[in-house]
């Protein structure tokens, strides 16, 4: 018999949360996997010990300062290292059947128009750059062929269930919600929340980012923008509904009532098997899913009272074109000054409702368009924190 060649894969954000997840997979059956590239921001360690363990042909390190120290790191082993922004896209347009997206926020953005480009299978993760790149991320991925497989577990549920050829027959899409850490507190108790408590995630283990977003419910917001994108479906038709114990991924409604869902044990490494695995199936070391067990699944209505975020990511959507940018970079900014202890949990929704409300909102024409945007939307959010900070001394 015919020895199948090893399939050539390229793992951007390999030491985060999703892309350690899916080295996890990888692991499980090396032989089956030729790695082309791993890419990293500055976890030297992290990505020193992934690449003795999986040999990739390259490994890049974001940030240049890390370069020679990842050098030392890797220094018994015949690999290409490089680093830098131009380098992790350099790493996304090489030659391989499969890229994971999987670094977070908008940095993540150059390298997955990269891979999407290049007419690859990318299992998306990175769902900042869609939030910001939509229109001109989904052109590119008709013109180029991209295959988009989506690696969120709402959207990859959504993704399982989704007919495309009775689009017209879809009533409406329904992402499901864990509603985070403080589904229970009251908007006073937020108000004093740390950083450690807003990261403790009820069901998931996620990057810190993705962490925070999840307590705000930002992250649903950045998902209904997605969604909106990624199938088409204007956002009206997109509803958001709290399930604490994320066992449904969400669900697709047509129109003659039937509801389709897709259910498992709340494991990243199922949708992420599924993108890998794409168009075939792989087993995966996540728990079965036990009903039994698990005895009650219950739903709640979202609160955008206690939750400001989720209207503001409607109102994103609702004015289009470079709002939803807006939304998510002043978003990245105050999470990140949350993270480092310079405002509090409530003053991030403060920071993005105000970058929105600044504005402005104008024609998304091009990549150009964007890098302004986010460049000015950052720097009024920045300018939001120092305040905010400044009434906190
Ligand atoms: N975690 C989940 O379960 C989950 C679920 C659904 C969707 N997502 C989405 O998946 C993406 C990744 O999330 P995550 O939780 O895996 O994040 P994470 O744990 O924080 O990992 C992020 C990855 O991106 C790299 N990175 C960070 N900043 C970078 C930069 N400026 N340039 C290049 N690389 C950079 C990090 O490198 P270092 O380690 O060196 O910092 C790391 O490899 C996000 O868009 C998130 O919304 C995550």
């Amino acid at each position: 018999m015919q020895k199948t060649q090893p399939r050539p894969i390229t793992i951007l954000g390999s030491t985060g949360s999703v892309g350690s997840q899916t080295i996890d997979l990888v692991m499980r059956a090396p032989e089956n996997y030729h790695v082309v590239a791993l890419s990293a921001f500055r976890n030297v360690k992290r990505l020193s010990e992934q690449a003795h363990a999986l040999k990739p042909d390259l490994v890049v390190i974001a940030d240049e300062s890390k370069y020679a120290e990842m050098k030392d790191a890797v220094a018994d082993l015949k690999i290409e290292v490089a680093a830098g922004e131009k380098a992790v896209v350099e790493a996304a347009e090489r030659e391989s059947d499969w890229v994971l997206a999987g670094i977070v926020g908008i940095a993540g953005l150059p390298s997955t128009l990269a891979a999407a480009k290049q007419g690859k299978k990318v299992a998306f993760a990175n769902k900042e750059t869609l939030v910001c790149a939509g229109p001109l991320m989904m052109d590119m991925v008709a013109k180029y062929g991209c295959k988009l497989l989506p690696v969120d577990s709402e959207h990859n549920a959504i993704y399982q269930v989704f007919n495309a050829t009775q689009r017209d027959k879809i009533r409406r899409l329904i992402i499901t919600a864990s509603g985070g850490p403080f589904r229970t507190k009251t908007r006073e108790e937020m108000a004093v929340m740390t950083p450690e408590q807003a990261g403790k995630h009820p069901v998931w283990k996620m990057g810190a980012k993705i962490s925070i977003d999840s307590a705000t419910l930002m992250n649903k917001s950045l998902e209904v923008i997605e969604a909106a994108f990624l199938f088409e479906m204007p956002s009206d038709k997109i509803d958001v509904l709290v399930h604490p114990q994320s066992v449904i991924h969400s669900m697709v409604e047509y129109v003659d009532g039937s509801v389709l869902a897709q259910l498992g044990t709340p494991d990243m490494r199922i949708p992420i098997g599924y993108c890998l695995a794409w168009p075939e199936r792989m087993e995966t070391p996540a728990p079965q899913l036990d009903l039994i067990a698990k005895a009650q699944l219950t739903f709640e209505a979202p609160d955008p009272e206690k939750f400001p975020t989720l209207r503001m990511g409607r109102e994103a959507m609702r004015l289009g074109q470079t709002a939803p940018i807006l939304l998510n970079s002043s978003n990245e900014v105050a999470v990140q000054a949350f993270l480092d202890n310079r405002i509090g949990f409530l003053d991030i929704e403060k920071v993005v409702g105000a970058t929105l409300e600044h504005g402005p909102v104008v024609p998304l024409t091009g990549l150009d368009v964007l890098e302004e945007t986010d460049k000015a939307a950052r720097a009024f959010a920045v300018e939001k924190v120092a305040q905010l900070a400044a009434q906190r001394k």
